[in-house]
């Protein structure tokens, strides 16, 4: 019998265009098991900064999106820089807002974590602090193989996307293999 579909998203921590990790995200497709669907999660880019007053308002429309996202998805990577060594802010503020909505849709999710970045420690120190919300939050981080690229411009082209250092794209494939037994093991047994 064929494996089932697993459906997960992947949230971008960084906003600019050119981002390194947002070309780690997008070479995920062609690196998963067959059974393993990612997509984009609805993007954050534009959430207000939150402010319990804004939530007592109603909590904005990009925010329920994401979350039910999050919700609807069977796992959640997260693709994020390190900025001055924890998380972008505008990440931390999108996980503040959806970790706002009721029956928090992290609760029992599982998760991954990749992080490039152009320090040599590849955004650790980033991923230490996002696997401490998402403790908070409940959710189901996977522990290993973790996925660290450093000194990620000498081992991703800017030119066309591609992960060129081969030693990457074995750690990422192993990884992805990781969650999607992951997510078969734990998922939805929360
Ligand atoms: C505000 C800011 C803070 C940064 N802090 C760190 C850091 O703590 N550790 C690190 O390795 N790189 C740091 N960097 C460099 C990033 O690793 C580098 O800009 C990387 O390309 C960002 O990821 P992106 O290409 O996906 O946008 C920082 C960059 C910015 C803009």
């Amino acid at each position: 019998m064929a494996d089932k579909t697993l459906n997960v998203i992947c949230i971008c921590g960084s906003l600019r265009r050119g981002s390194y990790n947002r070309m780690v995200m997008n070479a995920l497709p062609g690196l998963a098991p067959a059974n393993l669907k990612l997509t984009e999660a609805p993007p954050f880019a534009d959430f207000p900064l939150y402010n319990a007053d804004l939530q007592d308002k109603g909590i904005p429309p990009a925010v329920l999106t994401l979350a039910e996202a999050v919700r609807a998805a069977d796992g959640v990577i997260f693709n994020s820089p390190e900025y001055n060594f924890s998380m972008p802010g505008g990440l931390k503020n999108a996980i503040d807002w959806v970790s706002r909505v009721p029956n928090q849709p992290f609760a029992g999710k599982p998760v991954a974590l990749q992080s490039a970045a152009n320090g040599t420690l590849g955004g650790g120190r980033m991923q230490y602090d996002l696997r401490r919300s998402m403790i908070f939050l409940d959710a189901m981080t996977l522990n290993k193989p973790e996925i660290f690229i450093g000194n990620c411009s000498q081992k991703i082209d800017a030119k066309t996307g591609q992960i060129t250092d081969q030693q990457t794209v074995g750690f990422i494939k192993q990884q992805l293999e990781a969650f999607a037994k992951f997510i078969e093991r734990f998922g939805g047994k929360y």
